[in-house]
């Protein structure tokens, strides 16, 4: 164990300490399959309350409850298990997939944001399934960065956020999909997708058979997020220091108009941010590779990673390459537009 800012950095193997540190109370992040959350026991007002303050984060934006067991929901939601969410939990447990039902009264409404609902998702990562375990405990965790900032995908990520304001950090290596959790709603009649992860929207569709999209998934414009039924998703987010300007379009176009922008943006310093498929048109400026877009995965476990990196070049305006809204690229694109805060060209 080393200690950073008096923040304990646990190996894998130190998990006993991680659990002990949960069940007094305190703060300790933990890798997840898609980013690092930031652990505390959702059933304790105090210790959640703390989570906010660590990530600088709205009280009104309610957070995730990780649980270990299927039966474990049970506890925190007010009815029984509906049949579509069981049949989500059979087909996507553990695994990126995060369920809005409502929520019983044992959950704290600072836990919740002060909503009804109660999000709860099984993990499907071995040093976090030991940890909700072996600690006994729901765990409330919100993504390990701050407020803001890009998700955390390395331990490295979340000591450089959060070192000195949290107890403990276990270090478990590369989160695998690097995006959070799809949430899903199914407290209406029509199950929504609130945000799209992992579990992609025609996996669900085809699982379900009916599912809305709220409108704020696929907006491009800031002023529609205002009206978010997920609070999270009306924050200006995932945003690096640099300025970042989101190129949408057919691949070709938008390979001339990064071209286009390097040149009217000498007196920046120029960052780009394009799929391998686009890896040889730009010299002379800093490039940084995605990864395919025949493999999504790789783009999506390298997004927040590669935004973290353009900040500690010094790189003032960071030039992306949009891709298409299927599968997970819908995910993606979420997310960049985001850190984007909405500057988006289409080509
Ligand atoms: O993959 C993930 O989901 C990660 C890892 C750590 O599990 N966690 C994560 O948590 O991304 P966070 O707090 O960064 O995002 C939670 C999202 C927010 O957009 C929040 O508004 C939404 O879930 N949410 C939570 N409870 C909700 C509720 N009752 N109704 C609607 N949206 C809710
Ligand atoms: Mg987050």
């Amino acid at each position: 164990m080393r200690s950073i800012k008096g923040t304990k950095v646990f190996s894998e193997k130190e998990i006993k300490d991680a659990t002990e540190l949960l069940r007094a109370g305190e703060l300790v992040a933990f890798p997840t399959e898609t980013v690092y959350g930031l652990g505390a026991n959702a059933l304790d007002e105090r210790a959640v309350k703390s989570i906010f303050t660590a990530k600088g984060r709205p009280s009104d934006n309610p957070l995730i409850i990780h649980i270990g067991e299927e039966k474990d929901i049970e506890n925190l939601i007010s009815e029984g298990v509906p049949q579509l969410a069981k049949k989500l939990m059979d087909k996507f447990w553990p695994g990126p997939l995060t369920l809005i039902l409502p929520k019983s009264q044992k959950v704290p409404e600072v836990t919740t944001g002060g909503l009804n609902t109660v999000a709860v998702r099984m993990p499907d990562h071995p040093i976090a399934l030991k940890l909700i375990k072996e600690t006994g405990l729901p765990l409330a965790a919100p993504s390990a960065n701050l407020s803001g900032k890009p998700s955390p995908t390395l331990a490295e990520h979340v000591i450089e956020d959060l070192a000195g304001r949290v107890a403990g950090i276990i270090d478990g290596g590369q989160t695998g999909l690097g995006v959070e959790s799809t949430v899903v709603d199914l407290s209406r009649e029509v199950p929504i997708l609130l945000r799209p992860g992992g579990v992609t929207y025609e996996e669900l569709l085809a699982e379900l058979g009916q599912v809305q999209i709220d409108p704020v998934v696929k907006s491009k414009f800031a002023n529609e997020s205002k009206a978010a039924i997920s609070p999270g998703m009306k924050y200006r987010h995932y945003a690096p220091q640099a300025e970042v300007i989101l190129i949408e379009g057919k691949e070709d176009k938008i390979k001339d108009k990064i071209k286009k922008l390097i040149n009217a943006n000498e007196d920046k310093k120029i960052g780009v941010m394009v799929s391998k498929e686009l890896e040889d048109y730009y010299s002379g400026v800093n490039v940084k590779i995605m990864g395919s877009k025949d493999n999504l995965i790789e783009i999506s476990q390298s997004i927040f990673k590669l935004l973290r990196e353009f900040d500690e070049e010094g790189i003032e305006r960071i030039l992306i390459e949009g891709l298409e809204l299927k599968g997970l690229g819908l995910a993606i694109m979420n997310r960049l537009r985001k850190s984007a805060a909405y500057q988006i060209i289409e080509v």
